[in-house]
């Protein structure tokens, strides 16, 4: 029995070592109802080209039905001598149905075409549930940004205080990514809506199956368009693996920041106790351990995705058995995902800023020194004078360990005769934020717009 849906041709079963090694049935068991389903559809081929009467055909999904109920409840399991989910349900189906019936349905399909296609089911579900938790953390992001419209803090560039922004515009500056990712699973799920079934080991069937009824009974859009094409890419789930990647690394650079806010040093957030962490030995510790996990996981997605591209480069068409390393990696990365997003989530939901600090912090550093430049332009000076002339202001109030509002008339004149008292009304936090209309700026009409423009492109799969 071992080898059982390769038997006919071999003195033997496998040795102990080549099944051990060979077993995929530990991880493929996942795809087990997805496997019933492409069953399911094979069966309506099979019957509408003639190698299936009426009532074989109803028998047949009968019996499928049955087996994929004896999967859900446990009663039926992956045996030790099944090489794989494809063997094991089609012992399976035997038992349910008999030899005559489940020895049947095999014809004209390959296990090289059923994965690929069972491959996309699975991914395809599972970008539906990520999906919807992007949309909820984004939902999250803009939260905050609503409950906090006019809080201001210092941007960076280099780390460095660059110029003040609002809190609004810096927390939806990490919600866009996350938007187009949703727009990334959104093109993808195309190219995942296509069918490989119907295209045999690698070169097509000769039993005149009809492909887009199998299509059609799994969702799917359409067949695939080359039989070798269908059976030895895998393009569909390194892009996946691409995407999720990406949602790790912006997952990441959020929790970077996160990390540094909640900081003694910083101290712009508090998280919630109960998306914190405690240390076993420090009593005082409350550690921002979403934001590192989410961080250190980010690593793992890439991880997952660089070994399928390794695996896949310099493979030779069409089918090859190092394919059935596309899968462990791909489950690792959407179940990864799945525990990390809704805790993401809570945490960002549940951030506490401390807008007092970030505003006290916005104006310090200098950070008002392009307004000062860009308010000598509107006087009529050239922007190279003018940033010479803020330079200045800057090297003097560095050296009176003060900030730029605060020299008296007569020290910003003996800088510049173009620094008249006036440039007072562009050295204030709000001023500076509130003069950055151009578009995508940080002014509060801008922020706005925004907001809705981006609530307006989050729509689920
Ligand atoms: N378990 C294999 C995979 O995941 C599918 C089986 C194809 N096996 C074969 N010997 N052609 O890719």
């Amino acid at each position: 029995e071992a080898g059982a849906l390769w038997g006919g041709r071999f003195a033997g079963g496998p040795s102990p070592e080549l099944a051990a090694l060979s077993k995929s049935t530990h991880f493929d068991w996942k795809l087990a109802q997805y496997d019933i389903l492409g069953s399911k559809a094979h069966a309506h081929a099979l019957a509408a080209a003639g190698y299936l009467s009426d009532d074989e055909l109803s028998a047949m999904l009968d019996a499928l039905t049955q087996l994929g109920e004896q999967v859900a409840d446990g009663t039926f399991t992956a045996a030790e001598s099944d090489e794989d989910v494809h063997s094991a349900l089609e012992r399976g189906l035997i038992l349910v149905a008999g030899k005559e019936l489940g020895g049947k349905l095999r014809a004209g399909r390959s296990r090289n075409d059923q994965i690929a296609t069972l491959v996309r089911l699975y991914l395809r579900d599972h970008a539906h549930a990520i999906a919807n938790e992007l949309v909820q953390l984004i939902d999250a992001i803009v939260s905050q940004a609503e409950t906090h419209p006019d809080a201001a803090l210092p941007g960076r560039t280099h780390l460095q205080h660059a110029q003040p922004v609002l809190l609004a515009h810096h927390l939806m500056a990490h919600a866009w990514p996350l938007v187009r990712d949703l727009e990334r699973l959104r093109d993808w799920f195309e190219r995942a809506s296509v069918s490989p079934y119907g295209a045999g080991a690698l070169a097509g069937s000769t039993l005149g199956l009809d492909a887009w009824l199998v299509a059609r009974h799994l969702g799917l859009a359409r067949p695939s368009e080359n039989s070798l094409d269908a059976t030895a890419s895998r393009d569909v789930v390194a892009e996946f693996g691409f995407i999720m990647s990406l949602v790790g690394i912006n997952l990441s650079r959020f929790s970077e920041e996160i990390i540094l806010w909640n900081s003694r040093e910083f101290d712009f957030v508090t998280l919630d106790d109960r998306y914190s962490t405690g240390s076993s030995i420090m009593p005082q510790k409350k550690n921002p351990d979403i934001a590192e996990l989410a961080r250190g996981k980010s690593g793992r997605l890439i991880g997952n995705l660089t070994g399928l591209l390794s695996t896949l480069k310099g493979l030779p068409l069409a089918y090859n058995r190092d394919l059935q390393e596309d899968k462990e990696p791909v489950f690792d990365t959407v179940e990864t995902l799945e525990v990390l997003l809704p805790a993401f989530t809570g945490m960002v939901a549940t951030l506490q800023f401390n807008t007092e600090k970030m505003a006290a912090q916005a104006p310090q550093g200098f950070s008002l020194a392009t307004d000062v430049a860009e308010w000598l332009v509107k006087q009529g000076v050239a922007f190279r004078d003018a940033h010479e002339i803020s330079g200045e202001l800057v090297r003097y109030c560095e050296e009176h360990g003060i900030e730029l509002h605060e020299p008296d008339d007569e020290a910003l004149a003996r800088i510049s005769p173009h620094l008249t008292p006036d440039v007072r009304t562009v050295l204030t936090v709000e001023g500076s934020i509130g003069s950055r209309l151009g578009a995508g700026g940080t002014a509060p009409q801008r922020v706005t717009e925004q907001r809705s423009e981006l609530v307006a492109r989050v729509t689920s799969l």
